[in-house]
This record gives C-alpha cells, structure tokens and sequence, in this order.
C-alpha cells in the first residue's frame, strides 16, 4: 500500500536569518516536513547545522522534522539529535557513513524517533534490503548529497521502483536532490511518496506558492498513477 504523499521543504536554500518566517511561509501553504540537511564536512564536502539549531526550530514550529545526517560516525551523535527533536520526527543517516547501520537505527528507535536510511546515487539497493523491516523511511538521494541547486539524476529511478517492491506496507520512500515541477510526477510514478525539495521552493520569488503548486502536481501525478494501475 502506498503511502500518503508528502512534501519536505529543505531550508538548505531558505534564508538562515530569518529561518522562523522562511518555515511559517511554507506552514501555511501546508508543509508535510521541514527536512534539515545537517552536513560534518567529513561525509560531505560542505558543514551547515547541527542540533543546537534544530532545537531552535523545535520551538517555533510543529511541523515533522526530517533530519536529513549526512555525517560520518551516526551511531556517535543520534543522542544528540534525539535530545532536540521529538515523536513523529524523522532521522535519517546514509548507509556509506556506518558501518552499524542496525546498532544506528535501534538507537533512534529507542529514543521514539522515526528511522530512515539514505542512499547515495551510486550506492545499490542491495546494501539496506535485509534492512528494510526495521525501517520507517528510504532516503533516496538522486544528486550526491553536499549541496542544494543540483541536477537531478533520473537514474535513480529504477531504486526507487525496486525499493517499493520489496517494501513492507508504510515504508515510507523519499527522493531528494534536483527536484522540479518537472520531475515530480516520475518520482511519485516509480513509487516515491515524500518529495524533498530546496531550490524548488526557496530560490523561487514565493515558497508559500511554491509549496501549493508542488503539492497539486504531486495529487495530479498520484491521480494519473492510480489510473494506470
Ligand atoms: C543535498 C541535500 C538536499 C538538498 C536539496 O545534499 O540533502 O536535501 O537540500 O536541494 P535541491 O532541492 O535544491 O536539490
Ligand atoms: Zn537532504
């Protein structure tokens, strides 16, 4: 069974002065997620926020967070970002930046966190599927994770339509990196059901618009697919 279908605004590309006023934008046009891309300058070549951050969010909105580690070492820092985030939030490490991938996710499950995997564009399907069980989220990256405003790899697609085979009912599959109005409907077609998108949304001249317009392309395309099964 297919998941609702979600949007995730990344405030990678919102302006970090005014976080506060960039999230209510998207709040009120009906945001799923806040997705929080939290990048160590080790697993990624590119440092942005951590928890002392997200705590600040917490405060100023109830929207889910979807807290996005690209950082070397999860298992280390998943108390840290427990401590600041609450129930219902996501927390998602990459399976290349562990090498205890079970040990990372009972520790986010134990703290009543929602657990996630993400996968780099060239990292096969084959290295979570005996993990798939123990999951609440697929995360998979169609640009190499680092920075906002890339293109998107259509390549990836296949994964996605894979993963959904072989998920158990309410995995949740999410596509991040390079998304478009354009690409939206091929995502969702493969099987995606929360699209993450920053430039999308922040480097367009209104994100409240922005978000409305995303969430009908995604219905529109969740109609069509729905039609042809
Ligand atoms: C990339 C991040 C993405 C990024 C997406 O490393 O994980 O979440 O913010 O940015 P856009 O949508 O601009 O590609
Ligand atoms: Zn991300």
């Amino acid at each position: 069974m297919r998941q609702k279908i979600k949007i995730a605004a990344s405030i990678l590309a919102a302006n970090p002065m005014r976080f506060e006023s960039e999230i209510k934008k998207v709040e009120r046009a009906g945001i799923d997620l806040i997705h929080i891309d939290v990048m160590d300058g080790h697993f990624v070549p590119n440092i942005t926020m951590g928890p002392f951050i997200i705590k600040g969010i917490k405060k100023i909105t109830k929207v889910p967070l979807d807290i996005h580690l690209m950082i070397t070492h999860p298992e280390r820092y998943i108390k840290a970002f427990a401590d600041v985030s609450g129930k219902g939030d996501f927390i998602t490490f990459h399976i290349e930046a562990t090498k205890q991938p079970k040990k990372v996710i009972s520790l986010i499950k134990k703290a009543g966190l929602k657990a996630g995997i993400s996968l780099n564009p060239n990292t096969k399907t084959k290295s979570i599927e005996k993990l798939l069980s123990t999951l609440d989220l697929v995360l998979i990256m169609s640009v190499y994770p680092g920075f906002d405003g890339q293109k998107f790899m259509p390549e990836v697609l296949p994964k996605i339509s894979r993963l959904r085979s072989l998920a158990p009912d309410g995995l949740e599959i999410a596509i991040d990196g390079g998304i478009t109005p354009e690409n939206i409907p091929q995502a969702i077609k493969h099987g995606a059901n929360i699209i993450a998108a920053a430039s999308a949304i922040y480097k367009t001249e209104d994100p409240y618009k922005a978000v409305k317009t995303l969430k009908e392309i995604a219905k529109q395309a969740v109609k069509k697919t729905s039609c042809m099964n």
